[in-house]
């Protein structure tokens, strides 16, 4: 039997996983509000879902502005109903070596990579504790788990994400909301095919996914699918966990 229908809020749904990600709760059958810088590719996954039968809205906020962030959900909520599923998957990526790192950089990434999914988390709190359900997936990365040469600043924010995964399902547990984490691994996005054209890896790219298990670049499907699982109600007893989609390049 289908999961009853409810309101998703993804944020950074314009483009890569949270396209992927909006569309596939699309047709689960739940209501997408999608958050983004980008409104152009918001409105176009809205449009999509929307033409497809389906309930949606684009809405423009940066992640690391709390008042933006209140007024998109405030927005979301009243046009689609209270939110019950969150998918924390905005960020941005920085690489560089320590000695280039400058606090306006690390604080800004921090704002939008960790602040960000917690703002968010605590403007959807209401309407989950009202409706005794929620869920929360936090977007995480292999990176926070086996680490990445000039990434100490990214592979921070997305280690904070996996801790206060856990301590929130800790937290939120007896309101009846999970929280887990998917943590992608090299995936075919706009972000990764930047570092790619960047020559920002220290070998060509192929080399670096031959060594994998699994010997191609994960698609934002992957990430889809496990986000929907976490959304859905049969996962109803895990929470706190970590989910590695990622080809199998960190067990
Ligand atoms: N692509 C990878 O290989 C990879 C690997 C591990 C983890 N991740 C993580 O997966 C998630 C999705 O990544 P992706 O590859 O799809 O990224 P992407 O850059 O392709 O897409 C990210 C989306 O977030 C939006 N965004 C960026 N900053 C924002 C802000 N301040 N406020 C609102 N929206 C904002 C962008 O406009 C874009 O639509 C991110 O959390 C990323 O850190 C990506």
């Amino acid at each position: 039997m289908a999961d009853a229908p409810r309101v998703a809020l993804v944020t950074g749904g314009a483009a890569g996983m949270g396209k992927a990600t909006s569309l596939k709760l699309a047709a689960d059958g739940h209501s997408v509000g999608i958050v983004d810088i980008d409104f152009d590719g918001a409105r176009a996954v809205s449009d999509a879902i929307v033409a497809g039968g389906g309930k949606a809205l684009a809405v423009r906020a940066d992640i690391g502005e709390r008042m933006q962030v209140e007024q998109a959900i405030t927005q979301i909520r009243e046009a689609l109903g209270p939110i019950t599923i969150l998918v924390n998957n905005a960020a941005v990526e920085n690489f560089s070596a320590l000695e280039d790192l400058d606090d306006a950089t690390w604080d800004r990434l921090m704002g939008i990579n960790l602040r960000g999914a917690y703002v968010a988390a605590q403007c959807v709190l209401p309407d989950m504790s009202a409706a005794g359900w929620g869920r929360i997936i936090n977007v995480s990365a292999f990176g926070a788990q086996i680490g990445a040469p000039n990434m100490a600043l990214y592979t921070a924010s997305k280690g904070g994400i996996i801790s206060m995964t856990r301590s929130l399902a800790i937290e939120l547990g007896p309101k009846g909301i999970t929280v887990n984490s998917v943590s992608p691994g090299f995936i075919d996005t706009p972000m990764a095919r930047r570092a790619i054209n960047g020559g920002l890896f220290p070998v060509p790219y192929e080399q670096i996914i031959a060594t994998y298990p699994i010997p191609r670049l994960g698609q934002p499907e992957d990430i889809a699918a496990a986000c929907a699982f976490f959304a859905s109600d049969a996962a109803g007893y895990i929470t706190g966990q970590v989910l590695g989609v990622n080809g199998g390049a960190a067990m």
